[in-house]
């Protein structure tokens, strides 16, 4: 996958200090024991919980009404490796998206094809097809330009998303 081959070649590590954001502080634990319940995410949450205190979580910055009232407070984005992610990079995106629950993500779109991993209970829809819900474990894939979202339940939402990207906003 072109992605790993880009990512052989390393950049240079964020400067700006790690930030974590309230829903961070109440959720995160919560949501990672429950993906750690999944065998086939043990590694990844083992990595993940190595790597996250270096995150700088932000809020998304654009949203418009498809997103639910509680969206702003309610959701916190990090990235791992990407523009302002640990590593600093353009070119790769991997980043990770936590929300509480009850909370819709507002539609978005963007140009490079994207690949979510899930580890928690939550949906997701793309286009106008109606919500599914791939599972702790589950991974499913958003061709270029698709327009997608994502939405809680009574359980915290947390997936792990990669792009190969052209600069636009997650
Ligand atoms: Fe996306």
């Amino acid at each position: 996958m072109q992605l790993f081959t880009q990512l052989e070649t390393p950049a240079v590590q964020r400067e700006a200090p790690p930030k974590r954001l309230p829903v961070c502080e109440r959720y995160l634990s919560s949501a990672l024991n429950g993906a750690a319940s999944e065998p086939s995410l043990e590694r990844v949450v083992s990595c993940f919980r190595d790597i996250e205190p270096f995150l700088e979580w932000r809020w998304r910055s654009s949203y418009d009404n498809s997103a639910s009232d509680n969206f702003l407070m309610s959701h916190a984005n990090g990235m791992i490796v990407g523009p302002g992610g640990v590593e600093d990079r353009k070119d790769v995106w991997l980043g990770v998206t936590l929300m509480a629950p009850h909370v819709r993500y507002p539609d978005h779109d963007h140009p490079p094809e994207e690949t979510y991993l899930v580890m928690s209970e939550g949906e997701f829809r793309q286009a106008d097809n109606d919500w599914f819900e791939p599972g702790i474990g589950g991974s499913f894939f958003n061709v270029p330009g698709i327009r997608h979202a994502m939405r809680s339940g009574s359980k915290p939402l947390l997936a792990l998303w990669a792009l190969r990207a052209d600069g636009q906003s997650h």
